[in-house]
């Protein structure tokens, strides 16, 4: 056991393994994805609604992958194949793996994107261009592909050098740089929009909930937005905890991790929002525009906005470094437990494999026809789908096949909350698969037959 923790590598303090695997989670997600779903579905209500999904299934499906990453010391493939020996679960670790490098892949082209804005906007190129000439610099670049390419690139080698580094001197050290920093930026860019004039309009449009908006597609957002942004339903969460000792306590670190998600997810619209409003006839609801072709429009018009704009990019580009790292992680700890490969090989050549499998998300914006489409392809499906089918039979499996007393035990060790692991237990049984199944019945249906549940629903019930 000594020898297998110490060849795998362990986290060298809490404070370590949380910000590492807050990075892990605050990503794209919350910084550009966030904001967008909240601005298209109604503002505060979104916002309540994500929260209640953060508490109720996000929480619980964290603690499930902490507890049985810890409890295997293993990566996703292993985990599984350690409780249930020769049976089929461990394809749900191989989901894992696959969709992990999936969304790397892809993940890695559009943090080239943020990396190429904040240099636009530090030369400047922004200071009195019109929207056309904005959208101009945008379509113009991401239909370069040779550009997005080398931009992709550079993702790729800086993610494989932190994660060759190891758990501790590379993951833990660089999330422990990166992750203050992050604060410290949005926190700036916070009090930057706040007092922009006009950007109490933007507040209310955050803070205060019009429930009228709110029906049964909304909540599936907030699900599928919760998953996405707590690095949930691929066996991150379950890789990083592989590496903690018995000593830590999984619930608090479960809490702590899901808080500096959401947290940081909130101030990002407090840094969005209000600067939104405060320019006119900008609407919140532009959809994933938003970031790179909206916001321009306003670091344009406000005072030292360059400056801000290029701060803005910054913290994008350090937000999608965390969230690369963790993604390599997953599939590099495969290769290290499965395939014994060491890892500096493991991580050199999955980083080469998401290279050239971002290839053709680098190509899809423009850059070719053929491969039109890739990229939003790879998002809805391992970003979307794979990720809460991972999740259902990370539910299933612990709730049910592994047994709920022995998942217990481990969240017991280093837990002295009697209470929170029995809430728990009964969570991650009925309400967490009954609320996912439910998220993937209605994605299937908008795949197959182009109608939401809810549009389904309404009929039946003739509403
Ligand atoms: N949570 C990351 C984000 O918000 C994305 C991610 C998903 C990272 C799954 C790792 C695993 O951008």
């Amino acid at each position: 056991m000594t020898k297998a923790l110490f060849t795998r590598g362990n986290w060298g303090s809490r404070i370590g393994f949380i910000l590492a695997a807050a990075g892990c989670a605050v990503g794209l997600g919350n910084i550009w994805r966030f904001p967008t779903v909240t601005g298209q579905n109604g503002g505060a209500a979104f916002v309540i609604i994500y929260l209640g999904c953060v508490l109720l299934l996000g929480v619980p499906v964290m603690l499930a992958e902490l507890s049985i990453g810890r409890r295997t010391a293993s990566d996703p493939v292993g985990a599984f194949k350690t409780i249930a020996p020769n049976s089929l679960w461990k394809a749900v670790g191989g989901l894992g793996v696959l969709t992990g490098f999936m969304i790397l892949s892809s993940y890695c082209v559009v943090a080239g994107w943020t990396l190429k804005y904040v240099l636009v906007t530090i030369n400047g190129q922004f200071i009195g261009a019109s929207p056309e000439t904005i959208t101009h610099i945008f379509t113009t670049f991401v239909s370069d592909g040779t550009s997005v390419t080398l931009y992709h690139l550079f993702y790729v080698v800086l993610t494989v050098w932190i994660v060759t580094g190891g758990i501790e001197k590379g993951i833990e050290k660089a999330s422990m740089i990166l992750m203050p920093t992050l604060l410290l930026i949005l926190l700036l860019l916070v009090l930057r929009s706040l007092t922009l004039p006009g950007a109490s309009q933007g507040i209310s449009f955050y803070l205060s909930p019009d429930f009228s908006k709110v029906n049964l597609s909304v909540v599936m957002s907030a699900l599928g937005q919760a998953f996405f942004s707590l690095s949930l339903g691929m066996g991150a969460m379950l890789t990083y905890g592989s590496y903690l000792s018995k000593k830590e306590n999984l619930v608090s670190s479960a809490l702590y991790i899901s808080l500096a998600d959401t947290s940081i997810a909130f101030l990002a619209g407090f840094a969005i929002f209000p600067a939104l409003f405060s320019v006119e006839g900008l609407s919140p609801a532009v959809g994933s525009g938003l970031i790179f072709l909206v916001l321009p429009n306003i670091f344009n018009q406000i005072p030292f906005g360059q400056l801000f704009g290029t701060a803005f990019f910054f913290l994008l580009a350090i937000a999608a470094l965390t969230s690369t790292i963790g993604l390599l992680e997953v599939v590099v700890a495969y290769f290290i437990d499965q395939k014994k490969w060491s890892r500096k090989k493991s991580a050199l050549l999955v980083g080469l494999g998401a290279f050239l499998f971002g290839l053709p998300s680098a190509y899809s914006n423009g850059a070719s026809t053929f491969f039109a489409g890739f990229m939003d392809a790879i998002f809805l499906y391992f970003g979307e789908i794979s990720l809460a089918v991972g999740a259902l039979f990370i539910c299933l499996f612990v709730g049910w096949k592994w047994n709920i007393s022995a998942a217990l035990k481990e969240i017991r060790y280093g837990c002295s909350y009697s209470l929170v692991p029995s809430i728990w237990a009964f969570l991650i049984r009925y309400i967490c698969p009954t609320a996912i199944a439910i998220i993937l019945i209605d994605q299937f249906l908008l795949e197959l037959i182009g109608y939401r549940l809810t549009a389904i629903m309404a009929l039946y019930l003739g509403l």
